[in-house]
């Protein structure tokens, strides 16, 4: 199984990729936990490049092309092999942040994100891809409770409350247009709710 976590800055993914990696593990399901941008010791590079304070200056196709490139090292170093290997594979953040970010934000044409994705990923698709959705106003609070001193803000967070508003609605749309395998989940609802909306989505696929 191939699992992925999607959803604006703040809306909990980490908590919750955690709380289920824990279930997979009671489980007795040997499973992989990545991310993206950051996955690989080369991802890891480039994740410093894409959210570098101090970088105000990058092309937007550069940004589309960085972000292609660490998911085409991870898919080959990491998903594909662990899937394989008959493991689950739970990313967070994939594909659909692309599709969101750098094609309904940033305005690059739908056809050519797809079109690089397609080579990025060697068609590997998520099974199940759970979008934990929740206003940006939350989102944003979740992430300054975080570093009340701010210390942490990255390009991507620098933005503006109107920058997470699209980011919020184009996971939505996206989430609509792939019913198949997406899962939208209300994370304002407690933690422990959350997690248990997520295992109940998840428990036919377990053995
Ligand atoms: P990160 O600190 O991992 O944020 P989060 O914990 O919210 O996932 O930073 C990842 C940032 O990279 C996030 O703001 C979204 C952005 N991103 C893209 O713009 N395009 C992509 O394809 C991916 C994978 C991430």
């Amino acid at each position: 199984m191939f699992i992925t976590f999607e959803g604006i800055d703040g809306c909990g993914k980490s908590t919750q990729i955690s709380l289920f990696e824990a279930t997979l593990r009671e489980k007795g399901i040997s499973s992989v936990i990545t991310r993206e941008p950051g996955g690989t010791k080369i991802g890891q590079a480039i994740r410093k490049i894409l959210l570098d304070l101090d970088d105000t200056h990058m092309v937007p196709l550069a940004e589309l092309f960085l972000y292609a490139a660490d998911r085409a090292q991870h898919v080959r170093e990491v998903i594909n092999p662990a899937l394989e290997a008959g493991k689950w594979v739970i990313s967070d953040r994939y594909v659909d942040a692309t599709t969101v970010y750098q094609g309904v934000v940033l305005g690059h044409h739908e056809e050519l994100i797809e079109q690089i994705n397609r080579e990025a990923t060697l068609g590997c698709r998520p099974d199940i891809t759970f979008l934990l959705d929740c206003p940006a106003e939350v989102g944003l609070e979740r992430r300054a409770k975080r570093d009340p001193h701010n210390k942490r803000k990255d390009r991507f967070e620098r933005k503006t409350l109107d920058f997470h508003i699209k980011i919020r609605y184009g996971y939505l749309a996206l989430a609509n247009k792939h019913k198949d395998r997406f899962r939208i989940i209300d994370s304002t609802l407690p933690e422990d709710l959350v997690a248990r909306k997520i295992r109940e989505a998840i428990s036919p696929y377990l053995p």
